[in-house]
């Protein structure tokens, strides 16, 4: 079966080609990074706008990259939510419109499931069932997955999600959006333990998370150390103290999540860990995990950098998946931008009810 996914829940137009028999055989990307860097943040409106732009192109070069005449196609994948409803319409009108002028099924798959199997897409796969760490922008998740489809969800953040502390620390440093990767950047020159943020709430039993008092935590030293500058007659932080505040920011972050997964791995019995989303392309926390999964004898699963964060790869993959399953959406275009995952099932036959 050869599948046709699109992502365009956020600031990425991403449009792939996957084959159950012959793997992905094409992957685009286009990131509206520089579209949005003057904002300081995503602005819905302009990200729906540039998708627009640019899905057909997109569809285009990954259909001639992958040697695929639209009448070799047996589905089309988009992403039909969680997500920004103006950006996610764009997606799943091109979508839903191309499978209904092909004559081929259409699936609208659930963004963070797509995250989720991201891993499946490389040679080390993981077998089920595996504890799953999903960590992106707008989710901090640990969920338990039996099987595809199949998600108990064990805790999430009761505020901000990992990215987002990652990026709101990072406008506080100065740093120009998307704010995670320049900060993880800036903390590989720091000192560690030069200065100390909280591991919040590790102290007490439980899996969920919160990251919006290790922001305020940052953004209290950054205040104090920008006094000290200038009673220094400095303008700004130096350099060093600028990436040693970014290094105790992410060590606390990384520290936070790897005390977590450990518990969950624990309470669930399970040898196996995904970690996937974008804050997954952080290598402190890939290196982390890592060591931690090496030490209890279990094995930790990512999927390459570039399919860390959104991407049309994984949506792709998710949707040959449920397709296979002889899974369908409806005629119509519909989105849902917010999603819990939890109300997916296993992948069977029959019409979604979006
Ligand atoms: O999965 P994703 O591309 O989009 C969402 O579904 O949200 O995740 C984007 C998030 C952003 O918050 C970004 O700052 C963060 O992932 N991120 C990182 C890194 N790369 C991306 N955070 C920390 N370290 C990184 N290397
Ligand atoms: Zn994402």
């Amino acid at each position: 079966m050869r599948v046709l996914g699109i992502e365009t829940s956020c600031d990425e137009t991403g449009v792939a080609v996957y084959d159950t028999e012959a793997g992905l055989l094409s992957h685009t990307l286009y990131s509206q990074v520089k579209l949005h860097a003057d904002y300081g943040g995503v602005v819905p409106e302009l990200a729906s706008r540039d998708h627009v732009r640019k899905i057909l192109p997109l569809i285009q070069q990954a259909l001639d990259e992958a040697n695929t005449k639209p009448e070799q196609l047996d589905g089309i994948a988009y992403t039909a939510g969680p997500g920004l409803i103006g950006a996610l319409l764009v997606g799943a009108s091109v979508g839903r419109s191309l499978a209904f002028g092909w004559n081929i099924p259409a699936i609208g798959v659930h963004h963070m499931e797509g995250h989720l199997l991201a891993p499946m897409l490389e040679e080390n796969s993981p077998e089920l069932p595996f504890l799953a760490l999903l960590v992106s922008g707008g989710h901090t998740q640990l969920v338990q997955v039996d099987a595809v489809g199949k998600y108990i969800l064990l805790g999430e953040s009761v505020d901000d999600a990992a990215g987002e502390a990652f990026d709101k620390t990072a406008k506080l440093l100065g740093l120009d959006y998307p704010g995670g990767p320049r900060l993880a950047a800036l903390a590989g020159q720091g000192k560690a333990k030069r200065f100390t943020f909280p591991r919040p709430m590790t102290a007490k039993p439980g899996l969920d998370f919160s990251f919006s008092g290790l922001k305020t935590a940052a953004a209290t030293t950054i205040a104090e150390q920008q006094a000290l500058a200038i009673a220094a007659g400095l303008d700004v932080i130096e350099q060093q103290t600028q990436a040693d505040i970014a290094r105790a920011f992410q060590d606390a972050v990384v520290d936070t999540l790897v005390i977590k997964c450990q518990r969950a791995l624990k309470q669930t019995g399970l040898k196996r860990l995904v970690v996937a989303g974008g804050v997954s392309a952080n290598i402190r926390l890939r290196e982390a995990l890592a060591a931690t999964m090496k030490q209890q004898g279990g094995e930790v699963f990512y999927p390459r950098p570039e399919f860390c964060t959104d991407n049309g790869a994984m949506i792709a993959f998710a949707g040959a998946y449920r397709l296979a399953a002889g899974e369908r959406a409806k005629e119509n275009i519909s989105v849902r931008p917010r999603w819990p995952m939890t109300e997916l099932a296993e992948p069977g036959v029959g019409l979604l009810p979006y």
